[in-house]
């Protein structure tokens, strides 16, 4: 029986699972491809902190140790970051090895110069497990869903701010405070901020928009808005309006081009992503010809996010056997332009705290009025005795009339603070 080697560069949470899984299910897996997986060699950092699992494979700190191992077919990234993981997955390009990667941060910024590499090399450059863990997204955009025209991912694909937005929602407590319950529970890292601030999730969109619109998406491109601002005030009036807070990750597709952008959204409560709770993620897409589809599981983790790289593995195992690597590697064949967020179109959610005196409610609607913006409905809640807080909800207008009307807004001497701006992401 056939053998094939696997370098494995990095052996924490990701690197673990891959091992476990190809262990635990190795006998299915042999049949599946018709030859023995086998890890060979393991890249780490610290070569004598102590480790989860043994087994026949050695550990390393040296690079070219897998790199230059001729024994080496498939080199899977668990490493994470930008360097040196761009340089080893060149380099194993160049030396003739299929690589499999979990790094969305490498791929976000620089996919294009890595698919020309595998191109160049006539090697397959897989990457399932970038987005959303364990969900099989990936390959739904490269294969299955490749007969549509995309016009609409919405995903939540953050599972540390699902976490934190569900906990608000549920218990009603106070953005500070789940933060530090998820960093205590691992949910959250002790630096969270590409998590809260909406990073983590825009690489997994520019990712995710690279495949939608076979036009490449990186992390500049994304506009991005993280829920640190978000209050438990605002989860109640969003239950009031019959909507639910998420951090979402929106792409579409329309004939000027498109658009994406990540940012805490009032969801209606129908829509199926509002039920998507604590770390699960979540993937709504809109096809012309499927409709509505949606990939629901866990976005992380050592065995789910495993799951996603030895299925990768196991399809190069499949390629290199029927002598067929660099089939289906970059799907960006055209340029599509990426809209400016002055020109995305939401309705907005204004919660603003007010004197309550005669003719502010008016004076607010002349200056919303002024850059052409109508009002769906308002809320007027007393606070205290001469303040009153004003929820404004917004017809859809542009980003750009927003900015204008709030501007205003800001200097008129009757509101004494805007207390929120939050879009809306309406049903499809
Ligand atoms: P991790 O637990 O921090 O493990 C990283 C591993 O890489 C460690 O074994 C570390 O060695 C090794 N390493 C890091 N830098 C190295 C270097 N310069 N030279 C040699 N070895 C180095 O990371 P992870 O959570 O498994 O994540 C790995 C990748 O998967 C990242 O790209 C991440 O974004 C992606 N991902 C993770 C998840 C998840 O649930 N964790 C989900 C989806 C995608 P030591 O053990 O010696 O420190
Ligand atoms: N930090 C990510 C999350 C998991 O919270 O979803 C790894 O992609």
């Amino acid at each position: 029986m056939r053998e094939i080697n696997i370098g494995l560069l990095g052996f924490g949470t990701v690197g673990t699972g891959v091992v476990r899984i190809l262990e635990q299910n190795a006998e299915d897996i042999q049949t599946r491809t018709h030859g023995k997986l086998s890890v060979k060699k393991i890249l780490v950092r610290n070569i004598s902190a102590p480790r989860q699992m043994s087994g026949n494979f050695q550990l390393t700190d040296i690079p070219d140790e897998i790199l230059h191992d001729d024994e080496i077919e498939i080199v899977v990234e668990a490493m994470g970051g930008i360097e040196p993981a761009k340089t080893y997955i060149l380099e194993a390009l160049r030396n003739g090895k299929n690589v499999v990667t979990a790094n969305k941060d490498l791929l976000a910024l620089h996919g294009q110069e890595l698919f020309e590499a595998a191109k160049e090399a006539g090697k397959d450059l897989y990457f399932e497990a970038s987005v959303a863990g364990g969900i099989p997204i990936i390959a739904a955009l490269k294969q299955s869903l490749s007969a549509n025209r995309i016009s609409a991912i919405i995903g939540i694909i953050n599972g540390t701010t699902n976490y934190i937005l569900s906990a608000m929602t549920d218990q009603g407590r106070k953005y500070e405070e789940v933060l530090t319950e998820a960093q205590k529970l691992g949910y959250a890292e002790a630096n969270p901020s590409s998590d809260v601030d909406g990073i983590d999730a825009a690489r997994k969109l520019a990712i995710l928009s690279s495949l939608a619109f076979n036009s490449r998406v990186t992390l500049p491109d994304v506009f991005v808005e993280g829920i640190s601002k978000i209050t438990p005030e605002d989860i109640k009036y969003a239950g009031e309006l019959g909507c639910i807070i998420k951090l979402l990750a929106i792409a579409k597709q329309q004939n000027e081009g498109i658009e994406v952008r990540v940012h805490p959204a009032m969801l209606p409560k129908s829509h199926p992503l509002a039920s998507v709770t604590g770390v699960f993620n979540a993937i709504y897409v809109v096809g012309d010809a499927v409709g509505e589809t949606m990939f629901y599981g866990r976005g992380a983790g050592s065995l789910p996010t495993g799951s996603a790289v030895v299925a990768d593995i196991i399809q190069v195992a499949r390629n290199i056997e029927s002598q067929s690597t660099a089939s289906l590697n970059c799907t960006c064949y055209r340029k599509v332009e990426i809209k400016s967020p002055d020109e995305f179109k939401t309705a907005f959610y204004v919660r603003l705290l007010v004197k309550d005196e005669p003719r502010v409610l008016a004076t607010l609607a002349l200056l919303f009025a002024e850059t052409n913006i109508s009002f769906a409905s308002i809320i007027q809640k007393p606070r205290g005795s001469q303040e009153a807080e004003i929820v404004l909800v917004t017809h859809p207008c542009q980003e750009v009339q927003m900015k204008e009307a709030l501007d205003s807004v800001k200097a008129y001497s009757k509101v004494l603070n805007i207390q929120n701006v939050i879009r809306f992401e309406q049903e499809q």
